[in-house]
């Protein structure tokens, strides 16, 4: 990207979006990192969940929202949301001519890191039906016993009924039980509503498995393309966040979750 563009370009927020506010868990990592950067986060909560959308739904969706980011003025893009990046990934990189940063469920470091040859996958349905989840198994996890279990219903009980939520146990309860069943001493958080229930996903399993989550590789991944752009840094730190939803709901979550209380606004893409 030439200078210039990268200069003019500089003072945007880097735009982040989920279906809901799963993607804080992502945000939380960027902000960790980059904290000078100013950010749009987009909570496209009146399609939550994704989840369980066909996959053509999701394209369309995934790069109309990204064209409409474009348009409003941001310097990146990331896709804080394993099923959008399942779906609509590549259709997102050929519509608009920004930096993108997409996340997968964190099977590679889970085959670095596992004792027991048998690694838990936790996402949603859409996500492990892919195409692309599959060529990551099939890539890198071949030779390992891979539990994908799919936790429909969990990411809008996290958002509805809250994390400490008896709604949110009984599903846990369900979907961690053939985890722990088959011994897998790695779990990998593959949608980004989970890492706010780690803990009790940890609590369902033997002491000693290792969670993982892609907030952290996902902001170094940014970071490197921003630099190779010439795009670091020119914000102040500011963080706007939106909803197709209901603002003072999607408000009333994020204090609930987050522990503070935002402005929302809301924001048709
Ligand atoms: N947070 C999203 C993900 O990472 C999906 C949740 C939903 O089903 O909307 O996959």
């Amino acid at each position: 990207m030439p200078a210039a563009r990268g200069s003019l370009l500089n003072k945007q927020p880097i735009a982040v979006f989920d279906s809901g506010l799963g993607g804080l868990t992502v945000l939380r990592a960027l902000r960790d990192r980059l904290p000078q950067e100013d950010y749009f986060y987009f909570a496209d909560t009146r399609f939550l969940p994704y989840g369980d959308r066909p996959e053509v739904f999701l394209r369309e969706r995934g790069v109309l929202i990204a064209k409409a980011l474009a348009r409003r003025g941001v310097k990146a893009l990331v896709i804080a949301c394993n099923t959008a990046t399942a779906a609509a990934a590549e259709a997102i990189r050929a519509a608009i001519d920004l930096p993108v940063v997409a996340l997968e469920p964190g099977v590679k470091p889970a085959v670095v890191l596992t004792h027991s040859g048998v690694i838990g996958v936790l996402a949603t349905t859409r996500t492990l039906e892919s195409e692309r989840f599959q060529r990551l198994v099939g890539n890198h996890a071949h030779h390992l016993q891979v539990i994908a279990q799919a936790c429909p219903g969990l990411a809008e009980a996290i958002e509805a009924q809250g994390p400490d939520s008896p709604q949110v146990a009984v599903l846990l309860d369900t979907f961690v039980a053939p985890l722990a069943a088959a011994a897998a001493d790695v779990v990998v958080l593959g949608c980004t509503h989970y890492p706010w229930v780690a803990e009790a996903i940890a609590r369902r399993m033997p002491a000693g498995t290792r969670l993982l989550d892609t907030g952290e590789p996902v902001a170094r991944q940014l970071e490197r393309l921003l630099a190779a752009s010439n795009l670091l840094g020119g914000g102040h730190g500011r963080l706007t966040v939106a909803t197709s939803g209901a603002p003072a709901s999607v408000s009333a979550t994020v204090e609930r979750l987050w522990g503070t209380n935002l402005h929302v606004e809301h924001w048709e893409p």
